[in-house]
């Protein structure tokens, strides 16, 4: 049976930049035939260039490939000076506090403050082309600041997630050996300050020689430690600086920022992007999926510290000179009505949020959104997670009043951008499904030897070709960068790139992604790498071995499970169990950050694993999922251990 379909709202498809498939498909052949063709108009259209390209693609060195070679440009002036001359009053950032303050950076004033902060890093703190500088900062228009300042003057910088321990951002530090730290002394959450700097100071306690100075933005002024020659107040320190900065005259390909995320083994990776693909690609697909017009407000409740902060919170709107909404706090503070308040208030147009947010603000407040003003919403997207048809229902018909379109975005770290994605003008959607590949795009289902799969089987979710904005390497290490994307399909000959997801296609070409193929974890949106959490978890002295697995969750889309085995002295019984959970917990917060911390932690007396010592996750999957182990066990090294994680998973009740 074909799943139903929603048709774009004829009103909005008639104003819209992509009016209909026929459109579509047009852009599509146009790419499929011209594929550099295509690439070379909008790069000549989109961008400011300080001086023009040589080629295109340069496809020799693939995988590292080179977009727009010998191009001269600074992404700033894409985001802000051209906006000057023709929207210089007009908000680039509405900022919204957590108790409800509100602030509107307009263009002009965004420019002002991105060269002043440029500055002082530029003259007073000797920053230059290619050092890198890591961000550790709340939701404050100072985030937006500091990453543009350092696009400014070639800086790279790294931002790190303030939800992420000391230990992990101490990590990151030392990666990317950055020389600066801009942070906060905390912000505020539910109407309470919590703090960052603490955490920063940890993170330096030790083993982070690269670190000079430390830049710190004074949010909710809380008690705390200066350390002299190394820490400087912003607030102090901006006053003086010039309000005009040199650009620095940026390559193409030279890289404009790291951000690290989870693979499926080892440490986090700093995924590195450069200047003009990723700004391209950033403002093309605000105007393509989001379809943001000169009068609109948009607003994306991302954190900066991922992916979706950084494209569709700073760079693709201001890029495409949008309105773009920074909310410090939680949509459910002071209450489930939050958000929805702040849609009425700031008639906000586009409304951008994850699959975990859209069901907690269901479960909280089924009819909420009916008690305000919603009706100045024209698209609401969604992206992070696979969303479930009863949130995309509710999400459609409630929130968006059936009138609004839904963009079920696809896309990661690495891609930079949208992927695949419906179109609110042009697109038929099916409940729950990114459907096609963006213009330009090859996004395709595969087996491992490059064959399509057919229509209804699950496949391996690859991108063919390369695509401006996509990810050029991993800092420091060429070869994981090759092995993690380029190793495992393999499509005429040509390893393509591999996104670690799955999707199945329909008859009708419509792909649903069904989530992730290899040992990545998906909480909330938030991805994590089950080898980072098993490392984290080892450290526990009690810990012999431990296996995490994602188990599916009806809020948070998975939840983590940990099959623990003790070391051969340590007794197990259940009184210490609880305690050891709770300890388990704190050494994963201590790690990581909280973000990781385990729903379930069990107790098992050994792991299923082959005669080659290899663990068997989809055993552990189907055991926490409380699902019956079909597949054949008589290869383990000791079939009995099945049931024995079986018993022991009843017995703590997870
Ligand atoms: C998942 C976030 C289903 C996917 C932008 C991907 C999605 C990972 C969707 C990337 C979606 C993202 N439907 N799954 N619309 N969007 N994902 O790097 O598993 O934090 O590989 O980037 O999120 O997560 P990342």
């Amino acid at each position: 049976m074909l799943q139903e379909k929603y048709y774009p709202n004829k009103e909005f498809a008639k104003q819209a930049r992509i009016k209909n498939m026929c459109e579509y498909n047009e852009l599509m052949e146009w790419a499929k035939e011209d594929y550099e063709g295509f690439w070379d108009h909008w790069a000549r259209e989109k961008i400011d260039w300080i001086e023009p390209y040589e080629k295109v693609l340069d496809e020799s060195d693939a995988p590292f490939y080179k977009w727009f070679v010998g191009g001269k440009l600074n992404v700033t002036q894409q985001c802000i000076d051209r906006h000057i001359e023709v929207r210089k009053n007009k908000a680039a950032i509405i900022f919204e506090g957590d108790r409800g303050d509100r602030q509107i950076i307009t263009y002009l004033r965004l420019y002002r403050e991105v060269n002043r902060m440029a500055n002082l890093l530029r003259n007073e703190f000797g920053v230059k082309k290619g050092d890198r500088v890591v961000l550790y900062m709340p939701m404050i228009p100072e985030a937006a600041y500091a990453m543009l300042a350092c696009a400014r003057i070639g800086a790279i910088h790294s931002v790190v997630f303030g939800g992420f321990s000391a230990e992990a951002l101490r990590d990151r530090i030392q990666d990317a050996e950055a020389k600066v730290i801009i942070t906060a002394d905390g912000a505020y959450r539910k109407g309470a300050p919590y703090m960052l700097k603490p955490v920063v100071d940890q993170a330096l306690e030790e083993g982070c020689p690269s670190v000079e100075k430390v830049l710190v933005v004074q949010r909710n002024n809380e008690d705390i430690i200066w350390i002299g020659g190394r820490d400087y107040s912003y607030n102090e320190m901006i006053e003086s600086q010039p309000d005009t900065c040199e650009p620095e005259v940026m390559d193409s390909e030279d890289p404009l920022f790291l951000l690290y995320t989870s693979g499926s083994t080892g440490k986090p990776k700093g995924v590195q992007h450069s200047q003009a693909g990723y700004i391209l690609w950033a403002q093309m697909t605000m105007e393509w999926v989001f379809d943001v017009k000169e009068n609109d407000t948009y607003w994306c409740t991302a954190d900066i510290g991922w992916i979706t902060g950084h494209t569709y919170i700073v760079y693709g709107p201001l890029a495409a000179g949008a309105t773009t909404v920074m909310f410090e706090g939680v949509p459910t503070y002071p209450d489930a009505g939050r958000a929805w308040k702040m849609v009425e208030e700031l008639r906000i147009n586009q409304f951008y949020t994850a699959p975990t947010a859209i069901r907690v603000l269901h479960k909280l407040g089924e009819h909420e959104p009916e008690k305000y003003d919603l009706s100045s919403l024209k698209v609401l997207g969604t992206v992070g997670e696979p969303i479930d048809p009863p949130a995309w229902k509710w999400y459609y018909e409630v929130v968006g009043g059936g009138k609004c379109a839904i963009v079920d975005t696809w896309w990661q770290t690495e891609t930079g951008g949208h992927m695949i994605s419906p179109l609110p003008g042009a697109t038929p959607v099916k409940p729950a499904c990114a459907t096609f590949p963006l213009p330009g795009i090859m996004a395709e289902v595969l087996e491992r030897d490059g064959t399509p799969v057919a229509p209804g089987e699950q496949g391996l979710l690859c991108i063919t070709r390369p695509w401006p904005s996509m990810i050029r390497t991993i800092w420091g290490d060429p070869e994981r960068f090759k092995k993690s994307y380029f190793g495992d399909v393999v499509k005429e000959g040509q390893p393509v790139y591999f996104s670690g997801d799955g999707a199945v296609v329909d008859e009708e070409g419509y792909i649903t992604i069904t989530g992730r193929v290899d040992d990545v974890i998906n909480v909330s949106g938030h991805r994590m790498g089950t080898a980072e959490i098993e490392s984290a978890i080892k450290k526990h002295p009690h810990v012999a071995e431990v296996a995490v697995v994602g188990r599916p969750d009806p809020i948070k889309g998975e939840s983590i499970f940990a099959y623990i085995v003790l070391k051969d002295d340590i007794p197990d019984n259940l009184g210490e169990e609880v305690e050891l959970t709770k300890e388990i917990n704190e050494v994963i917060a201590r790690e990581i950050g909280n973000i990781a911390k385990a729903d379930a932690i069990v107790v098992v007396p050994g792991l299923p694993k082959t005669r080659s010592g290899k663990v068997m996750r989809r055993i552990l999957r189907a055991i926490a999922k409380g699902e019956e182990i079909k597949q054949d066990i008589s290869t383990l090294e000791d079939p009995s251990i099945v049931a024995k994680i079986q018993e022991a998973v009843r017995c703590a009740g997870c």
